[in-house]
């Protein structure tokens, strides 16, 4: 079969490399792809954007595709996953209706309060001076404020005080830093308890969750700093027990599952729970309607079963007929940072100490931004490498994953030394 992913992230190589190793495949591109993903599979057009819709699935069609496999957030919530199955492309990820589970922070938390799956007390404004004065009567604090939409993540502010929650709700509302997202903001309680990420296949009936995770999205050491997209990931996540697991798909999983299939938008593709394991049991406090990255980078490094066979699976609904296996041991992925990121960063950095094979010392390195230029890669984002290894431990994928990324250099490089210690 000839495959296209769409996206050109660390998520992306892994979702790549993954698919390379089923039988199934034959020509397998990405669009637009990075410097390390071109070096596996064909990246034909670089100078796209994952939401340069029209175009490819333009090229799909003349390429012949067989299947499409959308990773990121926004072509999916803009419906890229409708655009291809009208051309007669089947595609992994959910439409643009169920797409919305991420795509609207409102939506998401109507549909939990519908049917009563556990997450954080909210409300939701379209007027600044409500939820200032919502925010001022109820005064309590840390109060969590995010924007309806699509926020590249950041549009999450935890508010220590009402002058800084004044701020964040400014900042979103009045000078709309995340343009039209945040026209309606949500506001919340601020839950306390251990993070956990399951990414779950789902073909709208059926539910399979994945390898547990533990995902770093603070920037800095000892989990300071400001958020990022995330700067490490272990898995599994050692807080989530076998109980907790079998609570979550009775309270969360299965009733999401029912929800979506009941409003109408069967949700078939990854479905992302960020839960917070409180003391009143695990609660959800984000939905994406994709893989994490660099959640995946992990996970799927645990991953036993033909990543390709599933999506299939899940596209042709018939996940019930299949057994998702998973690796003994752990993953451990370290991203690689541009200095300054997430904020202001240079770009163009030669980076040394890669094997043009992808791997280190029994690592994979899965690159997130970088370019190829004459002389061999250079730095083109603000995540640029995440470097990921799996072994019978944690603490062994740990080791191996800090002795791989220690021998890749670039100016302003910074990575966190304390992943998997929480
Ligand atoms: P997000 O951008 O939605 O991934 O959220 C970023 C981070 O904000 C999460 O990983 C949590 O650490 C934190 N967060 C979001 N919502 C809450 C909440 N209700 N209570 C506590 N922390 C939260
Ligand atoms: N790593 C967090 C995310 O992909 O949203």
């Amino acid at each position: 079969m000839n495959i296209l992913v769409v996206g050109g992230g660390g998520r992306e190589h892994a979702l790549v490399r993954k698919l390379l190793q089923s039988e199934k495949t034959g020509k397998l591109y990405c669009i637009p792809g990075n410097a390390g993903i071109a070096n596996e599979a064909i990246c034909p057009r670089s100078d796209l954007k994952t939401t340069d819709m029209k175009q490819i699935v333009a090229f799909a069609v003349e390429n012949k595709i067989d299947f499409a496999v959308v990773a990121p957030d926004d072509p999916l919530v803009l419906g890229m996953v409708d655009a291809f199955q009208e051309k007669g492309i089947p595609a992994f990820g959910p439409n643009k209706l169920a797409a919305a589970i991420e795509g609207s922070k409102v939506f998401s938390k109507g549909l939990m309060k519908k049917y009563g799956i556990p997450t954080a007390k909210y409300n939701a404004f379209t007027d600044m001076r409500e939820a200032e004065r919502h925010i001022r009567d109820s005064g309590t604090y840390p109060v969590v404020i995010k924007a309806d939409g699509l926020a590249l993540g950041k549009g999450v502010v935890i508010a220590e005080d009402f002058t800084s929650a004044k701020a964040a709700i400014r900042s979103m509302m009045e000078e709309k830093i995340f343009g039209e997202s945040g026209s309606e903001i949500v506001v919340e309680e601020f839950l306390e308890g251990p993070e956990v990420t399951v990414l779950a296949f789902c073909d709208g009936k059926t539910i399979v969750p994945m390898a547990s995770s533990m995902d770093h999205k603070r920037a800095f050491d000892g989990n300071l700093g400001p958020n990022t997209g995330g700067m490490g990931v272990i898995a599994p996540n050692p807080h989530y027990t076998p109980e907790i697991a079998n609570l979550c798909m009775k309270t969360i999983f299965l009733p999401t599952v029912e929800a979506m299939s009941r409003e109408n938008r069967p949700f078939k593709g990854c479905l992302y729970f960020g839960l917070i394991l409180t003391p009143d049991g695990p609660k959800v406090i984000e939905y994406n309607c994709r893989f994490g990255d660099p959640e995946a980078q992990a996970v799927l490094a645990l991953l036993d079963t033909d990543l390709l066979e599933i999506m299939l699976a899940v596209t042709g609904e018939k996940l019930n007929t299949l057994t998702v296996k998973w690796k003994d041991g752990a993953a451990a992925c370290i991203v690689a940072a541009s200095g300054g990121y997430p904020g202001k960063y240079r770009v163009g950095h030669a980076i040394s100490g890669l094997k043009p094979d992808g791997q280190l010392d029994g690592a994979l390195v899965h690159h997130a931004g970088t370019k190829h230029t004459g002389d061999g890669f250079v730095t083109s984002a603000g995540r640029v490498l995440g470097v990921t290894a799996q072994a019978k431990t944690l603490q062994e994928a740990l080791d191996e994953a800090y002795k791989a990324i220690g021998k890749i250099r670039f100016e302003g490089m910074f990575y966190r030394t304390d992943i998997g210690k929480y």
